[in-house]
């Protein structure tokens, strides 16, 4: 019973990169609603959870930790939380609380182990790590040091705040834990675009197709769909985790990866630059099930409740067209204009506030209850208010996380849960009620992007290169 409660009353500290501030904590509480576990962090976490890399997290076991560190591309660590505090002595006496026999089968004589120091926003030299190290014999360390492969690792992580410009001499807090796991930071590394196989224009960052895969919850066996799938980066991403993929786009060389290449010193893409192939690089071709050229803004599929996920980056019409089929009716302009071809193409305007109210028309359509929506939004960030964020009453927020691209532009990471089926009485209201007309501040956005980038191109030009006044 004694043994059930230490366990249960343990806490584990996760070690946070500093980069995508704003995406970690939504992509911790996804990972832990995977496991049903609500997110319980320790008390003085929301005055600190904007910026610290380190969360002491509640309510847990291990399995639970090794789960996140299995799947988080936001955290670097995690370990068994023995002690912390403002102070070295209040470190010391903290450790001297924690009860024996969570400690003692890590310490014993036959396995070896090994003590790291990390500081956060200071380098020390190795002699004062050392010196940090010999400070902590009082803990009752029984077996050999082993520096190469150590039975047990355990860290001393100090904070020494965000402010590179204020470093203080002492740490401002300290923690000592055992090492549990690492995240999946590797996998940044590992699925760099720069290294893939078939890429273009826009195709996303691996480490935010990581973290969007992450707040969707993606689960192994999932099926997950991209309706402007480009060349696949977020399949990639989710096919990682286990989940079956499938997306849509109206471009039939990126469907077909034919056409011109992306790459600086190629003119065409290679025979087999599709999207199978990129899962084939990273040993996921059997979770491809399929891509197709299709029209985000037309109904192709037939099945409601289809999708266990549907993560995407619609196009903003900054870097790629924002088009959409149309009728021969539209057609304005004479065959002569087309080269006399008899497929006379017909695309059309695809706004943006149109993009976004179809994508999330789609999402309750298509996504099973409890299924999770993922989608970046273009944002001018002089106008924006919470308020704008385009609403369906079938999908209830979950988060919103700003990627600032310029002063004045960013995008935005929605992610949206469907909490209700769709009913008769939701189309009404999605034409009367004002809460869910259209996003009338996209539409504007290209023009916005490209007169931000117009003005700075100038200012550029007005001010003087370093050294020539
Ligand atoms: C921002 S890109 C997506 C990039 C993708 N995430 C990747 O990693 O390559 C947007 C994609 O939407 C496609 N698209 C534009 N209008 C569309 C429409 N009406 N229906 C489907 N796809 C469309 C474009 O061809 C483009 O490939």
């Amino acid at each position: 019973m004694a043994l059930h409660c230490s366990r249960t009353c343990r806490q584990y500290l996760l070690h946070l990169a500093h980069d995508n501030v704003d995406f970690r904590l939504p992509e911790i509480k996804s990972l832990l609603s995977i496991l049903g576990k609500p997110f319980d962090p320790s008390e003085n976490f929301k005055e600190k959870v904007g910026l610290s890399p380190f969360w002491r997290l509640n309510g847990l076991c291990e399995d639970d930790i090794r789960h996140i560190m299995g799947r988080t591309v936001c955290a670097k660590s995690a370990f068994e939380l023995w002690g912390h505090g403002g102070t070295t002595d209040e470190l010391k006496s903290s450790l001297l609380k924690y009860p024996a026999d969570s400690m003692l089968p890590f310490l014993q004589e036959k396995s070896t182990y090994k003590i790291n120091v990390y500081t956060f926003n200071k380098t020390l030299i190795m002699n004062d790590r050392i010196k940090k190290i010999d400070a902590l014999d009082f803990l009752p360390f029984k077996g050999k040091v082993n520096l190469k492969d150590a039975d047990h690792v355990f860290c001393l992580l100090e904070d020494y705040g965000t402010d590179p410009n204020n470093i203080p001499e002492e740490p401002l807090y300290v923690y000592f834990g055992r090492w549990i796991a690492d995240g999946q930071r590797d996998l940044i590394r590992s699925h760099s675009v720069k290294k893939r196989h078939f890429i273009g224009n826009t195709s996303m960052d691996a480490g935010l197709s990581f973290i969007m895969a992450n707040h969707a919850s993606v689960k192994k066996h999932d099926l997950v769909c991209d309706p402007f799938v480009g060349t696949g980066s977020l399949l990639v991403a989710c096919s990682q985790f286990g989940a079956y993929v499938c997306g849509t786009d109206i471009d039939y060389n990126t469907i077909h990866g034919k056409g011109k290449s992306s790459r600086r010193n190629q003119k065409w893409r290679g025979p087999d630059e599709n999207i199978r192939a990129n899962l084939r690089q990273y040993g996921t071709e059997r979770q491809y099930v399929d891509v197709l050229v299709s029209d985000a803004s037309k109904p192709i599929w037939r099945s409601v409740n289809l999708f266990d996920a549907i993560i995407t980056d619609p196009p903003y019409g900054v870097r790629e067209s924002t088009r959409r089929t149309g009728s021969h009716k539209d057609i304005i302009r004479p065959p002569e204009d087309y080269g006399g071809e008899s497929h006379v193409p017909v695309t059309l305007e695809y706004r943006l506030s149109d993009i976004f109210t179809d994508l999330l028309n789609f999402a309750a359509h298509h996504l099973v209850m409890g299924g999770r929506l993922v989608y970046w939004l273009p944002i001018y960030r002089p106008e924006y208010c919470e308020e704008m964020l385009p609403l369906h009453p079938c999908l209830s927020l979950l988060s919103n996380c700003e990627q600032v691209l310029s002063t004045h532009t960013s995008r935005r990471l929605i992610t949206m849960e469907k909490t209700k089926e769709l009913e008769k009485e939701d189309d009404l209201a999605l034409l009367t009620d004002p809460r869910y007309g259209p996003y009338q501040g996209l539409d504007s956005f290209r023009e916005k992007y490209f007169s931000g980038v117009t003005k700075r191109k100038e200012e550029e030009a007005r001010t003087p290169a370093d050294g020539m006044e």
